[in-house]
């Protein structure tokens, strides 16, 4: 039965917009994602969040649901049109009144908050303003907002992670449009957005380290491309190592570097982004940590004899993935994604900031949701996780992604990522079978 460190940090994940609901309770100002989602067209479901999961009015039940699973850590975000609904200016004096009392409420039950800042929910006044993240002003806005945050709830939670997924916000957002605001940007003004979003992650942690308290420690949260050797020969590694610093050139690697790689800029050529050598310097403010969502193989890669060193592999149509078409089934990137993280750049201290699937639940007449195939995706998924953790990879500690079902962005309310069940007709949660799997593996701190 593989096994965990000592104290290794099992926990949940879920994020602002996607649980709260209350969207124009105590002050909150509207978000990209509220205008998005009361667009017609923009979601799979015609579904939007302004009630969700009603978190805002039920996160006392909802802590219960964590302490009933023995999960010790719980990773949120904050939600900034609540702190400051005209994106920047003078707080809106309730806006942390809700975050104050889910702390209290965690710690009371004995419960670790991780807190993330930003996931996505830029308030719509940015937007106006300044065009979001095309906005070098955007990216300090960011940072005075999580200098805020970061200053008024660091007496209670001593873990931050800058902004969510910047690939995904970059990608779809601002490239392909599936996500709030919903651009299709040309890829110089596209690559500027990316440079803008790094930007706001180092300005964040600077300006975080200038209003926290002491001890408070900061890091990124990001879906690295995850590159996995094909087949574990030595070749193959060493092109998978490769090909993670070359494929994650535009964020992590510029973090970790202080450097946009050469490759990088030949690569982008007359659309690489504009920047200043000060620019990367703020990039690559110290951090404490990494964290990691890790959901799929992005490539398989093999050794080849070009200028890169590598190759990646093309995918078959017949290659098995889980309830949504993007989520392949990979369970070896738990593993890859962390080991080349502590390799290629000596990150100590790394956290899987997420990790879960979504899953065709059904309440069976018994009244059971059997998901087996979540069970089976984090069993997998996992066995992975302890390879890592006994190979010495300093992974600290797994949020699973989702506690409970929540509106999937652009998927809406139909794609379950929930350890208990939310009816969003009556709010009630249920335990789905994956809870019990998960709240063994905490018990055991090993795999069942
Ligand atoms: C990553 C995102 O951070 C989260 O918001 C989303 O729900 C999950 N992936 C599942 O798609």
């Amino acid at each position: 039965m593989p096994g965990f460190p000592r104290n290794f940090l099992w926990g949940t994940a879920t994020s602002a917009y996607q649980i709260e609901g209350a969207v124009n309770e105590d002050g909150r100002g509207p978000s990209i994602w509220d205008r998005f989602a009361h667009t017609p067209g923009t979601i799979d479901d015609n579904s939007n969040a302004d009630v969700a999961s009603d978190h805002y009015h039920l996160y006392r039940q909802d802590v219960q649901l964590m302490k009933a699973l023995g999960a010790k850590a719980y990773r949120f975000s904050v939600a900034w049109p609540r702190i400051l609904p005209e994106g920047s200016g003078t707080p809106n004096p309730n806006g942390l009144d809700f975050y104050d009392r889910l702390l209290d409420e965690l710690l009371t039950n004995g419960i670790k908050p991780f807190v993330t800042l930003y996931h996505w929910d830029l308030p719509q006044a940015l937007q106006e303003r300044l065009g979001g993240w095309t906005s070098r002003d955007t990216a300090k806005a960011f940072a005075d907002y999580a200098g805020y945050v970061a200053g008024r709830l660091s007496d209670r939670t001593k873990h931050f992670f800058t902004i969510n997924e910047c690939s995904r916000l970059v990608q779809l957002g601002y490239g392909l449009g599936f996500d709030a605001p919903g651009l299709k940007l040309p890829e110089a003004e596209l690559n500027q957005v990316r440079h803008h979003v790094a930007l706001g992650h180092g300005l964040a942690v600077q300006s975080i380290r200038a209003h926290a308290k002491p001890g408070t420690k900061v890091g990124p949260a990001e879906n690295m491309v995850v590159c996995v050797p094909a087949i574990e020969t030595e070749a193959n590694i060493r092109a998978a190592e490769a090909a993670t610093g070359d494929l994650n050139a535009g964020y992590l690697t510029a973090i970790l570097e202080g450097n946009y790689r050469d490759t990088y800029l030949a690569r982008t050529g007359k659309n690489a982004p504009k920047y200043t050598a000060e620019d990367l310097r703020i990039i690559a403010s110290p951090i404490d940590f990494v964290g990691l969502n890790v959901y799929r193989i992005d490539h398989y890669v093999t050794a080849a004899d070009n200028e890169r060193g590598f190759a990646l592999a093309p995918f078959p149509a017949s290659f098995p993935h889980m309830d949504a078409p993007w989520l392949r089934l990979g369970p070896e990137a738990m593993y890859w994604a962390p080991r080349h993280l502590a390799k290629l750049w000596g990150v100590t201290s790394i956290y899987i900031t997420e990790n879960g699937t979504s899953a065709a639940d059904e309440v069976r007449a018994d009244g059971h949701i059997y998901d087996l195939d979540r069970i089976m995706y984090l069993r997998s998924y996992l066995t992975q996780l302890a390879r890592a953790t006994s190979d010495g990879v300093p992974v600290l500690g797994y949020f699973l992604w989702s506690l409970m079902d929540n509106f999937e962005w652009a998927d809406g309310l139909a794609k379950r990522f929930g350890l208990y069940r939310i009816d969003f007709e009556t709010q009630r949660r249920t335990p789905k079978l994956s809870a019990s799997f998960y709240s063994e593996v905490i018990r055991r701190n090993a795999i069942v």
